[in-house]
């Protein structure tokens, strides 16, 4: 966690959306003691230091057990080295001006509190935790219910700004750490959609539809036993029996739950339609399977490809990719090419 002292909150809110980006951020103000305030890696002091109890604040700070090994970073008002002087002073490990822009901030607290990580690292990792945390919810609720949808809502702009910010490989080896099987699927089928999507310049709000149809696209596994969802190894014919009725259980979730639009109820329903007719659960054929149902199938199989099972040796891009090619008549070969120039460009 990281604290912001501020006296001037509504100020300090640009600062604020900046670091909650990169890591936990509570803001306190300059009556704060110290003392009930729980384990942080670091402070920025956003405060008029020729306050009284500006100064107060942080000699208080200045007494808490294992602050010297806590970065303290000051943004002074003052010009010239005064207003440096003072904060050193006061225990500043940093001092920047106030005018500073948030991001520039937020780098100098990274490159303080973690000096072999980037900001993009950062931001990955905290949005990837996000959509986990969604994540657990939608698959906890859907087990024996339905799903509230505006909640799915919170999962898409954390994965698109993953996206954006930190480009899909870092997305990848941050999902690839995940241990709950569908979850870790789910997170990369997402992120896959997302890259996939920014690299057709897709609009905004395509992007968060595919996203949003991505992060529920397999919610009916939460109905699938866990003997038959996490087997290590191929499944028997009655066992892939039960595993297909994910798709269509999916659908019924989403249509239960209400407030679901067209595309994430037809992806969760088709995902595994193929244009030739071989897929399930309705054996759809070409023209009956829709763009993004197209779309998302081919993250779908992608991400089942690469993902990373402690029995596995994980597949290589260009390996997958290979697999998707020889998908003719299964999968829409120019979107498949463009699939590759995706990932493989990707960052
Ligand atoms: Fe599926
Ligand atoms: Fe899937």
């Amino acid at each position: 966690m990281i604290v912001v002292v501020s006296d001037r909150p509504d100020r300090s809110r640009p600062l604020v959306e900046a670091i909650g980006a990169v890591a936990e951020c509570r803001v306190v103000g300059t009556d704060e003691t110290w003392e009930r305030i729980g384990p942080f890696r670091g402070v920025i002091a956003d405060i008029t230091l020729s306050r009284p109890e500006a100064k107060r604040c942080l000699r208080r700070l200045a007494t808490r057990p294992g602050r010297r090994s806590t970065p303290l970073i000051c943004l002074t008002r003052g010009s010239g080295q005064g207003a440096f002087t003072e904060a050193r002073n006061l225990g500043a490990t940093l001092c920047l001006s106030a005018l500073a822009e948030p991001r520039m901030v937020v780098g100098s607290l990274v490159r303080e509190i973690w000096p072999d990580k980037s900001v993009a690292d950062l931001v990955v990792t905290r949005e990837a935790q996000r959509a986990g945390t969604l994540m657990s919810t939608l698959f906890a609720a859907a087990q024996t219910g339905t799903v509230d949808m505006p909640s799915v809502e919170q999962g898409i702009a954390p994965v698109l700004d993953a996206i954006h910010e930190g480009g899909l490989s870092r997305w990848l080896d941050e999902v690839w750490a995940y241990d709950d099987v569908t979850f870790q699927h789910c997170l990369l089928v997402s992120g896959t959609a997302a890259a996939f999507a920014q690299s057709l310049g897709l609009s905004m709000t395509d992007r968060q539809l595919l996203t949003r149809a991505a992060l529920v696209h397999d919610v009916g596994k939460s109905r699938i036993p866990h003997a038959i969802l996490n087997k290590p190894g191929r499944l028997d014919d009655d066992e892939r029996a039960v595993m297909q009725t994910h798709a269509p259980i999916g659908h019924e979730i989403l249509s239960a739950s209400g407030g679901c639009d067209a595309v994430t109820l037809a992806v969760t329903r088709h995902h595994h339609e193929m244009l030739d007719g071989s897929g399930y659960p309705d054996g759809l054929c070409a023209d009956e399977i829709g763009d993004p149902v197209r779309l998302l199938t081919i993250c779908d199989i992608y991400a089942a490809l690469i993902e990373r099972r402690p029995y596995k040796t994980p597949m290589t891009t260009s390996e997958a990719l290979s697999i998707l090619s020889g998908m003719e008549g299964k999968l829409e070969g120019g979107l498949v090419q463009a699939f590759g120039r995706a990932v493989q460009g990707a960052p």
